[in-house]
């Protein structure tokens, strides 16, 4: 590569096709970090032909495109839209495909962006190089880009959808997470009725006490908001009448101030949970694992419930009629997805070492941090997704290490999981907090470090691990010296104090 390459490299081209045939990429400008850009890159597989005789080899490389993630038209995300072959069913390679958006049907052309109804996508190009990367074009000349996240888009998804018989081939080739994370008890029913928008799903799944059903639950809101069954965000709206500054909401699209919990769960005060150990024992690394269920329990909540607020706080914020993009409910959606795996794969490796979630004591103080940034968007962001989220950034490695030097190997496969996916939320905080920065034209990191003196109490402490919150956004000077002056002892409980202390 060359300074001035005007692509940037994705990864593995074998890797990337053996992965998923779609991929949702993040991207962040190298020289403005408060710019983001989302794309999906696509693979179909291409059947290579002998140069001389035209003698199939079979399937073994790639067509590659490349398009914003994100619909031209009301900004649906277009991860899971269907695709057809513009040539027909019999060709063998696909030299042109269409892209349909769910929320309204509106069709683009993979290589050109084009749309029967006049709107045009973007596009970008893609070279595999003699390397064997795939390397895409940069969404504009002005300073580099780096790849902040590379995720494969869950088949799943896609699944019972009208998507191409070719890339139906490659989706059966993938193993997907999300169904080793499955809870091997009875299915769940779907809600009954349906939620209509995007916040009363948030809604009901905060207001949904038993874990498994919260699960399901966020798994179905997902796949309804990305299949285009809910498009509406919802939330409620400002009250209309002359000089009132009310916010008008439906009672199905009001969050409870603190998400509701079994009745028989043991309930303690943060650090009363009783001792863990350092994780030599299988019973100490059962206390560690079930303390970060309990926290992962509460971040699917804290995920819904800034879905939930967000349309009444942006409004607030901005005192101005346009809504927040639909890309920031997407982001979101996916960080409640991640929370609700990652609770699944605890509970099941809970389950493997011959425990249960909700057999140990849990508390509640990660909550309290949501009650008190719940009158600011911004505040919540720096709170919850650049504070916390960004302390068990901090201390997951050291975790994953004490399973590590236990030779406890499964777990070590599930935290590692979880610490990947949690780099790309605090990335979610930067992205949205430097957004709404720039939409109210103050600095970010003063916003955030104002925020953590009003909103947090004592010393962010170190150590730090700066690569992985400098690949999240966060460069020191974001967090370095900072001192919360909140009265009344420590807010909110991070992932950081949870295993094994
Ligand atoms: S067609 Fe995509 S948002 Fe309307």
């Amino acid at each position: 590569m060359t300074v001035n390459d005007p692509f940037v490299a994705i990864g593995s081209a074998d890797k990337l096709r053996q992965k998923s045939a779609r991929h949702h990429i993040t991207l962040r400008n190298r020289t403005n970090t408060n710019r983001y850009h989302s794309l999906l890159l696509f693979s179909f597989p291409k059947v290579q032909k002998e140069a001389q005789s035209g003698v199939d080899l079979g399937i073994n490389a790639s067509q590659f495109y490349c398009m914003e993630a994100v619909c031209p038209h009301l900004g649906a995300p277009l991860e899971n839209a269907s695709i057809y072959d513009v040539e027909g069913e019999e060709e063998e390679d696909i030299e042109d495909a269409v892209i349909v958006c769910p929320w309204h049907e509106y069709d683009f052309s993979l290589s050109t962006g084009e749309s029967s109804t006049g709107l045009k996508a973007c596009v970008f190009a893609v070279e595999v190089r003699s390397d064997g990367q795939v390397w895409v074009q940069q969404p504009s000349n002005e300073g580099g880009w780096d790849v902040i996240e590379v995720r494969p888009v869950s088949e799943a998804q896609t699944q019972g959808r009208e998507v191409h018989a070719k890339e139906l081939h490659t989706a059966m080739q993938n193993v997907s997470l999300d169904h080793s994370a499955d809870a091997p008890d009875a299915p769940l029913p779907d809600p009954e009725p349906l939620p209509k928008t995007l916040v009363e799903w948030a809604v009901l799944v905060l207001n949904t006490p038993e874990p498994r059903e919260k699960v399901h639950y966020t798994r179905l809101a997902a796949r309804a908001f990305r299949s285009g069954q809910c498009r509406i965000i919802g939330g409620g709206r400002r009250d209309s009448s002359e000089n009132s500054t009310r916010w008008l909401r439906k009672e199905s699209e009001t969050p409870p101030a603190v998400p509701p919990r079994l009745s028989d769960a043991k309930v303690v005060r943060p650090g009363q949970e009783g001792r863990r150990g350092k994780g030599g024992s299988e019973r100490s690394r059962i206390a560690m694992l079930h303390s970060l269920a309990n926290i992962e329990q509460w971040a699917i909540d804290l995920a819904w419930d800034i879905i939930a607020r967000a349309p009444e706080l942006y409004a607030k914020a901005k005192e101005g009629n346009s809504p927040l993009p639909v890309q920031f409910f997407s982001d979101f959606v996916k960080v409640a997805e991640d929370e609700a795996k990652h609770f699944s794969l605890l509970q099941n490796r809970l389950h493997q070492m011959g425990a249960r979630f909700g057999d140990l004591p849990v508390h509640h103080g990660l909550w309290d941090s949501a009650t008190e940034t719940m009158h600011s968007l911004d505040a919540r962001l720096s709170i919850i997704h650049l504070v916390h989220e960004a302390r068990g950034l901090d201390a997951n490695p050291l975790t994953i290490k004490k399973f590590d030097n236990a030779g406890d190997k499964d777990s070590v496969e599930v935290l590692t999981i979880i610490h990947l996916d949690e780099v790309t939320h605090v990335s979610a905080g930067h992205r949205w907090l430097t957004y709404l920065c720039d939409e109210t034209e103050q600095s970010p990191i003063e916003v955030f470090r104002k925020n953590v003196g009003r909103h947090f109490a004592g010393k962010l402490k170190g150590p730090f691990n700066a690569n992985d919150r400098s690949k999240a956004g966060l460069t020191r000077e974001w967090y370095e010296d900072l001192v919360g002056e909140k009265a009344g002892g420590p807010i909110g409980v991070a992932r950081s104090e949870i295993p094994g202390g």
